[in-house]
């Protein structure tokens, strides 16, 4: 980096952008009010390559070119972190030398989530280090006799925050994962800000990421989501890291959810669900189930449909509610799902099925707090708005998924197989369906497929 000897530059704390003056809003990612000024390193190039440094090459060693056929892959052999959901989020397992960001608000439970990985991996045999710079040794421990834990052998905390002790602990030990808790406490003496701003947690993910490949140590760095103040947060890291995970809260708070946002060495969208005990995290393995429990029986504007969140099929209920607007203009909300795709969906309806929707409230929302972004929820939207228009229930053992089009259309949807047979497992006897999904999947014993192509089919079949 040339930035050798300069006095001052502005970061955008929301995700990194750099400038020589003070800017209102962030031309790249459009946040206001979020420009801090930083004092630059003198040079950021020396220690941040772990002493490997030299980029013109003079005095370096030669660095060699390998083949294709000749290089390890660290792949192969992944570690299982003995939560199936944390596992599948990472693609199968954690992948020996990369870099991983776990990201989410205060208080979600990073921390728990992580420490719990740390004990699981080292019952196994597996050497883990945990550095925390937020908590004290104690803290910590509290928290271990909380979610419960075997021998402890191969588990080492260190309480540590200046990144140079950091290297050299690693230099000594050498673990198989470490934990970084969180990398805005963390610092470097070479740079002149404080902890937690922008430079500063930049230069403790590139230091990780060189050792994360040079020793090849999986490291876990933990990043606070934080809307303001002088505190840097994850987004300035994604374009760093290999993997960023997002733990986050379903929206009634009941659940924990663990999204993958990037990953070098697996699928992204992929989710992990969680509920947060007495004794730490447990996995949600059914999330399914879980969705639709409680749910009210032949009850009109509520209609099951099956999402794809990543490989896996979720079922998920979607509530609507309409009734004549008491004021001249309509309300609408919309929860859980785009407010702008109910609001296209509703003209859809009104135009191609002709119902006064205009005149009327319309609600929507998604139970259980998920937030759906597929698509595929169109047909069920449109389902739970007509049935609740209709005063028509929909019935209980149906589910509905398909993507509607602007001409009333029903359009297919990607692995309509994998959908049903989840609706299957939790006993549903009916499914409605995209006409070209109906004549192309598989047939499956025990359940009604049923095509349709015009949102105004749908009359019928209510
Ligand atoms: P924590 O992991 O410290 O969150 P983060 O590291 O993301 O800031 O824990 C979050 C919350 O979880 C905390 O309020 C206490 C609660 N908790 C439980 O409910 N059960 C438990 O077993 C543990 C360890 C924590
Ligand atoms: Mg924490």
């Amino acid at each position: 980096m040339s930035r050798q000897n300069k006095e001052a530059v502005f970061f955008c704390t929301e995700c990194g952008y750099e400038s020589k003056k003070w800017l209102g809003q962030c031309p790249a990612c459009h946040s206001w009010n979020s420009f801090s000024e930083e004092p630059v390193a003198v040079s950021t190039g020396s220690k941040s390559q772990g002493g490997k440094k030299n980029r013109t090459g003079q005095g370096s060693p030669e660095k060699k070119i390998v083949s294709l056929k000749d290089i390890d892959a660290y792949g192969e052999e992944r570690i299982d972190t003995g939560s199936s959901e944390f596992s599948r989020v990472l693609g199968g397992g954690i992948v020996p030398g990369s870099l991983v960001l776990i990201a989410g608000d205060p208080g979600i439970g990073k921390s728990t989530l992580l420490l719990q990985t740390a004990i699981g991996l080292s019952d196994k045999g597996r050497s883990v280090l945990y550095i925390s710079g937020e908590e004290s040794l104690s803290q910590i421990k509290l928290r271990a006799d909380r979610i419960g834990y075997g021998s402890g052998m191969g588990l080492s905390f260190l309480s540590e925050t200046l990144l140079e002790n950091i290297d050299q602990v690693l230099d000594r030990e050498h673990p198989d994962v470490c934990i970084i808790d969180s990398v805005q406490t963390m610092y470097s003496e070479d740079i002149g800000s404080a902890p937690g701003s922008v430079t500063q947690v930049r230069e403790c993910a590139q230091r990780m990421m060189m050792r994360a490949k040079e020793d090849g140590t999986a490291i876990f760095l933990v990043g606070h989501v934080t809307k303001e103040g002088t505190v840097a947060g994850p987004r300035v890291l994604e374009h760093i890291v290999d993997t960023v995970l997002y733990f986050e809260a379903g929206d009634n708070g009941a659940f924990r959810i663990l999204r993958s946002a990037k990953n070098r060495f697996g699928s992204t969208n992929e989710i992990g669900v969680f509920e947060m005990k007495g004794n730490g995290l447990s996995e949600v393995l059914n999330p399914s189930e879980l969705m639709l429990s409680d749910r009210p029986e032949n009850a009109s504007g509520a209609v099951v449909t099956c999402l794809l969140e990543g490989t896996r099929p979720l079922l998920l209920e979607v509530q609507g509610l309409v009734c004549e607007t008491a004021f001249g203009m309509a309300r609408r909300q919309a929860s859980g799902i785009d407010y702008n795709r109910l609001n296209l969906l509703l003209a859809v309806m009104e135009k191609r099925a002709g119902l006064q929707l205009s005149r009327c409230d319309a609600y929507v929302n998604v139970a259980g707090g998920m937030r759906v972004t597929e698509p595929a929820a169109d047909l069920a939207v449109v389902c739970a708005v007509l049935s609740s228009y209709k005063d028509l229930a929909v019935p209980d053992d149906t589910i509905v998924f398909g993507e509607v089009g602007l001409s009333g259309e029903i359009r297919a949807v990607r692995q309509a197989d994998e959908r049903i047979k989840e609706a299957k497992k939790l006993g549903f006897k009916r499914a409605i369906l995209p006409r070209y999904n109906a004549r192309h999947c598989e047939h499956i014993e025990g359940i009604e497929i049923i095509g349709v192509r015009y949102i105004r089919e749908l009359f019928s079949l209510l």
